[in-house]
């Protein structure tokens, strides 16, 4: 079989090499095997291959491959495998190795895709989908009852777009932040009735002031961080919410920094890893709002580009590309029948 593996920690397009080994592995009990079809590149896998971010385990000198989701056919259930799997085309997550010709799940972790769901957008369904779960919960409890306003950082990302619509759907009144012009002409034709700002106008923070009101922002949602996070702090009105859940700015903000006492500040992480946390019923309900966003807005689920997983090198390098629209996938050629 053919898997995307690395032995230290680096730069994805050196440390990344592509092996071939004969076999395949086999599901225990209570498992299933997965021969998968289409991956994705998501930011966090790149950032767990270079490793350094607190928080986060060092590599051991294992051969380790990476990949956390991905979609393909369960070729074989093991013993106490209840469900008809066997055949289905699946997307699974958390499924530690995707970047790999088969990877072998807990059958619950195994979750059918709908006739009607293409394989790509399968491969996109869980993630970020999930992702907005937590986002959305975390706003709520920092809105505590309030209507908002709302700001966002990395507006045109993939999990940007979710919240956006999100937004738009529910009301919720939400400032848009991109880093750059190109960004902003993209998020401003998607959600023509949210405001767009461009962090790098001299006066953004200003702009960002008269679209959140006098009172500021309740919460900001943010991926960049870095020293970007001292700004935004600057954004929160008194009593506000710093949602933390991505790194990929740089700098760094010294928490002392931060008037947190003195106006009654909150700064917490989300992290969709745990999302295990939450109870099978609370899982159940997730899984089904995210089967359900591919179903009806796999527009939201855009894909940048598609290379085989023996280019993986050339997909890293895209995947940090600088405007670039959507989830870079990584494919393994169809079967027969082909892929969807
Ligand atoms: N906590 C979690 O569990 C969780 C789960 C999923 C994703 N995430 C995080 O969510 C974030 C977005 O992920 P994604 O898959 O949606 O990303 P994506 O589709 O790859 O998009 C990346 C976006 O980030 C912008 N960007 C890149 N570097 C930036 C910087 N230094 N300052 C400002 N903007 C920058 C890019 O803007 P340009 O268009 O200008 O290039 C692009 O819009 C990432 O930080 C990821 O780690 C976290």
């Amino acid at each position: 079989m053919r898997s995307v593996v690395h032995t230290r920690q680096g730069d994805p397009a050196e440390v990344l090499e592509l092996r071939e080994e004969d076999g395949r592995p086999r599901p225990g009990a209570g498992e299933v095997l997965v021969r998968l079809r289409v991956r994705p590149v998501h930011p966090g896998d790149l950032i767990a291959v270079e490793g350094g971010l607190p928080g986060l385990p060092d590599q051991d000198s294992q051969p380790r491959t990476p990949g956390v989701e991905g979609m393909g056919v369960v070729e074989e259930a093991g013993a106490d495998v209840r469900a008809p799997l066997v055949g289905r085309r699946v997307a699974a997550f958390p499924a530690p190795g995707t970047w790999a010709e088969y990877v072998v799940v807990p059958a619950e972790r195994a979750v059918p895709v709908p006739d009607e769901v293409g394989d790509d957008t399968a491969a996109l369904m869980l993630v970020n989908p999930l992702t907005l779960v937590m986002l959305h919960r975390a706003v709520e409890q920092a809105l505590d009852g309030h209507d908002g306003p709302v700001v966002q950082t990395a507006a045109g990302s993939s999990v940007g777009r979710l919240v956006s619509a999100h937004a738009e759907r529910h009301g919720l009144p939400l400032v848009n932040l991109v880093r750059g012009a190109a960004g902003a002409r993209k998020v401003r034709e998607m959600f023509p009735g949210q405001p767009v700002i461009v962090t790098s106008d001299a006066d953004w923070q200003d702009q960002v002031r008269r679209a959140t009101g006098g009172g500021g922002a309740r919460a900001v949602l943010d991926c960049v961080g870095g020293s970007l996070t001292r700004d935004l702090v600057g954004l929160l009105g008194d009593g506000g919410t710093l949602i933390s859940y991505g790194r990929l700015g740089s700098g760094v903000t010294m928490l002392d920094e931060l008037p947190l006492v003195n106006r009654g500040l909150t700064v917490r992480g989300v992290t969709i890893w745990h999302w295990t946390d939450r109870t099978p019923e609370q899982r159940a309900e997730d899984l089904a709002f995210a089967v359900d966003l591919a179903r009806t807005s796999p527009e939201l689920l855009e894909v940048a580009a598609r290379y085989d997983l023996a280019d993986v090198k050339a997909a890293v390098k895209h995947a940090r590309r600088p405007g670039k629209s959507g989830t870079v996938l990584l494919t393994s050629p169809a079967e027969t029948g082909g892929a969807r």
